[in-house]
């Protein structure tokens, strides 16, 4: 088998954002276009000769090509061992589970996470590190210099391999080995579960519905939810993963997953509800006619975890991403731990994780997750639901309410103002920036800014520091408003604007969101002239 030497040129627009490089397919079919990007990884990890790479993506269109390629190519590239999942599949919790379970060097994880799929749709390459997590930004601008001066790749000379037959084979001087991609990641989860209680709950009659959206995480929702614990066949629903996804947008939100929200809302809903994202690592979870907020969710799950076994001793400490609503900071006082604000991003966790420093975190963003892994994880957050549900014996929407009853409500929704154009999109949060030391006192729609900036974080670890992370509004009445601009997006800019207003009282904890909200939204478009700048007189959705 040969080990060919490619001369290339570099693409000029390269350059990894904070979920990897995202672009639309038809970019990543370029020639070269893939080989570039993958070969600037491969020059970026030091110590590459000999080492276990783990390769795997969420299934969607070109992934099987990409994953041939990238074999291939790390194949060429000195590494010893390249563990792939069977068909090329691994959802990105899972992917992280066994970078560190095998000590590999790291993952190339493809993945454009909850963002459509197919020929028109968005792919993305990602690189994660030994600990199982996103690489951080000093190794992302590493391979985005790299791209910048690449003139070679190496690519081994041989057929496709069979992605579908598990076990080892050689390619080159390397072994590549394909596993299933769901065992490891199972195995993980049956030490932090207690999957004979909830066994014992499907066996009681409970009914749940686990939406996979036609992603990835069919396959493991099914091995653990059907399988393991005897839920009715059914449960999953969408099970298979597509290339498409089946045309959808493979994001578990009210409005992407509206066939779960109605079931739940109607006359026979199930006990439970929850869905996943394209990749896996977000969450969704309803309760019979109630939509439970991911910021909910996680100071939920902060204020129960100790009912499972991986969490019995308690919790070091907690994070939320800025924009995340304030209700786990309310259960981590009570609790007396630390609760950490980071910048919108998984990776601003991975040190607080390394450290010890937290247990559980998350983002308003359908996130949420534990030390388990260096990533949010969509399954392992409805199994710990599952778990609360079967010790409490109490049901989903009452589990809430009495939160709620203890620590107050926090009304949130956050408004996504999508492919805006991105001048004036920079102008809105420049403008907004320029004139934050005149608002505070000043009243909007009723309500009076009481301080305001732009978020800025220190590491506690490593002492870094990452500042215009998204302008912050308090006002007086226990409410906020907070905007940023999405550094996913694909297309033009996102502008995402967070509402959250907090209510004491239980007797108030039954309106609803929209008229809650209402007032700081007006609020928040008078503060940001939304509409002169973008020309959007609404939001493109409302999550
Ligand atoms: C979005 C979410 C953020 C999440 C990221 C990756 O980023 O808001 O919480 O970590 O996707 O899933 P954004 O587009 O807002 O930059
Ligand atoms: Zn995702």
């Amino acid at each position: 088998m040969t080990i060919r030497q490619v001369a290339t040129t570099p693409f000029d627009d390269q350059k990894p954002g904070t979920s990897g490089l995202r672009k639309k397919v038809s970019a990543f079919q370029q020639p070269r276009y893939v080989e570039n990007f993958v070969q600037s990884i491969f020059d970026c990890i030091e110590n590459r000769q000999g080492a276990t790479l783990v390769v795997g993506g969420d299934g969607r269109y070109f992934n099987r090509e990409v994953i041939q390629t990238t074999l291939k190519m790390a194949a060429a590239n000195g590494f010893a061992r390249i563990i792939v999942g069977r068909g090329g599949l691994f959802s990105t919790p899972a992917a992280s589970c066994i970078i560190r379970k095998r000590k590999a060097i790291g993952g190339v994880v493809l993945s454009a996470s909850h963002n459509p799929g197919g020929p028109q749709g968005d792919f993305g390459i990602k690189f994660n590190v030994s600990h199982g997590g996103p690489a951080p930004e000093s190794v992302t601008d590493a391979i985005y210099a790299r791209t910048k001066v690449i003139d070679r790749y190496r690519i081994v000379d041989a057929p496709d391999l069979d992605l579908d037959r598990l076990g080892e084979v050689k390619l080159g001087d390397a072994t590549i080995e394909v596993v299933d991609p769901v065992a490891d990641y199972v195995a993980l989860m049956e030490t932090l579960i207690d999957f004979e209680r909830i066994a014992a709950l499907f066996a009681s009659g409970f009914r749940m519905r686990f939406d996979a959206m036609s992603a990835v995480t069919g396959p493991y929702a099914k091995a653990i939810l059907e399988e393991c614990l005897g839920a009715p066949a059914g449960t999953v629903m969408n099970g298979k993963p597509l290339p498409d996804f089946g045309g959808h947008h493979p994001d578990p939100n009210p409005v992407h997953a509206a066939d779960l929200i109605s079931l739940m809302n109607g006359p026979d809903a199930p006990d439970f509800g929850a869905a996943s994202d394209g990749d896996g690592d977000r969450n969704m979870i309803v309760a019979p006619g109630l939509f439970v907020t991911p910021s909910d969710s996680l100071a939920i799950l902060t204020a129960q975890a100790h009912l499972a076994p991986g969490y019995r001793s308690g919790l070091a400490g907690v994070a939320r991403s800025m924009p995340t609503s304030r209700a786990v900071d309310r259960v981590a006082e009570r609790l007396g731990i630390a609760c950490y604000e980071t910048p919108t991003g998984w990776k601003y966790f991975a040190n607080l994780l390394d450290e010890g420093l937290i247990t559980l975190c998350g983002e308003e963003s359908a996130g949420t997750g534990s030390n388990h892994v260096r990533e949010k994880d969509g399954v392992w957050a409805v199994l710990l639901w599952l778990n609360i549900l079967a010790v409490t014996g109490k049901r989903a929407d009452a589990i809430v309410r009495e939160h709620w009853a203890t620590f107050g409500r926090d009304y949130y929704a956050r408004h996504d103002y999508e492919e805006v154009d991105a001048a004036a999109a920079q102008g809105l949060t420049a403008s907004l920036r320029e004139r934050l030391s005149t608002l505070p006192g000043q009243s909007y729609a009723g309500l009076t800014v009481e301080a305001c900036d732009d978020f800025a974080y220190t590491d506690p670890v490593d002492g870094s520091v990452t500042s215009s992370q998204g302008i912050r509004i308090l006002f007086r009445e226990d409410a906020r408003a907070v905007f940023r601009l999405s550094g996913t997006g694909t297309v033009g800019a996102t502008l995402r604007v967070y509402l959250e207003r907090f209510e004491k009282d239980p007797g108030r904890h039954g309106a609803a969101t929209a008229d809650v909200l209402a007032p700081v939204a007006a609020a928040a478009n008078a503060i940001a002239d939304i509409e002169a700048h973008t020309g959007r007189a609404s939001p493109s959705i409302i999550t």
